[in-house]
């Protein structure tokens, strides 16, 4: 993946806005994040404002380096070191107890925080030049699909004085593509909140124990709330070997498709975009959230995703087609419902 070298111009800019207690969209390995002051109230406060987030929706803060997780939780066992030391920086995000300094307007109000260390180069130098940390939610509107170029956030957020936010630093498009794995160190046993590129595997062989599986209904993580991650246009997941039927049953619908090559047909003429899937799962994760803007976008009435392979390494791919599927509006005709 190419990242364009870091501008220490922008950089600059980017500090002088965070610390008067501006918005600045920053690209990190993941996906993009809106980040602000994470000790400025009136900061986070115009986070939450810019997004349309519900305020009991908890946001990450996101740190230079490991030697913060001492500063944002008063406990840190030796489980958080040892995922901080193998992890950091990178896509993943430790949940522990708060300290005094995470208010409720970060935690939502919970007696945890949720703490992460981007890797992302430019992520990284804003945190080193700011100095401090910062609230960074993926930067778009309130369930939408999360951005993962400058182009994205630009579309959604926009600059003031007609946007909503003061600055985006275009870091190129992001390598992981969906957002950071989140576990939960808090409680009696380690759980993942939420699936992404570092599995449930991998920190099970760090920690040496078993960590709990995301649960459907684990309360604490909104952002594995239905109706995340979701596109307007209608979405739904087929099976790759009924995709062909499919398509011709819905002859009458102008559709955008995203399935392996082989299962693409040459001249479907209702089919307006054909994407072909990755068959890698991190290179399908990396491009996931770019396919389905572009398929958003493409004046299709119904997205049709071919469902992808089972197995551990497409459980974070899974988790968010699940979560575009049912978050998606739904088509007011009933054949839909049959897929
Ligand atoms: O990859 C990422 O994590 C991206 C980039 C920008 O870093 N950020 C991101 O933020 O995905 P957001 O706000 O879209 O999702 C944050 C997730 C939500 O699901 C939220 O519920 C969870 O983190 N979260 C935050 N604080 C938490 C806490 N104290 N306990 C449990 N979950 C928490
Ligand atoms: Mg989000």
């Amino acid at each position: 993946m190419n990242v364009p070298p870091v501008d220490a111009r922008q950089i600059d800019r980017a500090v002088a806005i965070l610390r008067q207690g501006g918005l600045v969209a920053m690209p990190t390995e993941t996906v993009y994040g809106l980040a602000a002051d994470a000790d400025n109230a009136d900061a986070v406060r115009a986070v939450f404002a810019a997004k349309g987030r519900p305020a009991d929706h908890p946001v990450i803060v996101h740190v230079a380096d490991s030697i913060a997780l001492g500063r944002w939780a008063r406990v840190v066992p030796e489980s958080a070191r040892a995922l901080a030391r193998d992890f950091w920086p990178g896509p993943l995000t430790i949940v522990l107890p708060r300290s005094a300094r995470a208010s409720d307007l970060i935690t939502g109000g919970q007696d945890t925080v949720a703490l992460r260390c981007p890797s992302h180069p430019w992520a990284h130098a804003l945190l080193a030049a700011f100095d401090g940390a910062v609230v960074a939610p993926s930067a778009n509107s309130f369930g939408r699909v999360s951005p993962t170029t400058a182009a994205h956030v630009l579309a959604d957020l926009g600059i003031k004085p007609h946007g909503k936010i003061d600055l985006v630093l275009d870091g190129g498009p992001c390598p992981v593509g969906i957002e950071s794995t989140i576990v939960d160190l808090s409680g009696v046993a380690p759980r993942l909140l939420r699936p992404g590129l570092i599995t449930r595997e991998q920190l099970q062989q760090v920690l040496g124990r078993t960590v709990e599986a995301a649960d459907a209904d684990a309360p604490r993580a909104p952002g594995r709330l239905e109706k995340h991650y979701a596109p307007r246009t209608p979405l739904a997941l087929v099976a790759p070997e009924s995709l062909r039927a499919r398509i011709v049953e819905f002859a009458a619908r102008r559709l955008a498709v995203l399935a392996p090559a082989s299962e693409l047909g040459s001249s479907d003429p209702n089919v307006v975009l054909a994407l072909p899937a990755a068959d890698d799962p991190d290179e399908y994760a990396r491009l996931l959230y770019a396919n389905l803007h572009r398929m958003d976008a493409s004046g299709a009435e119904l997205l049709m995703v071919a469902k992808p392979p089972q197995g551990p390494e497409w459980l974070a791919v899974q988790d968010r087609l699940d979560r575009a599927q049912s978050g998606a509006a739904l088509l007011p005709n009933p054949p839909i419902q049959r897929l």
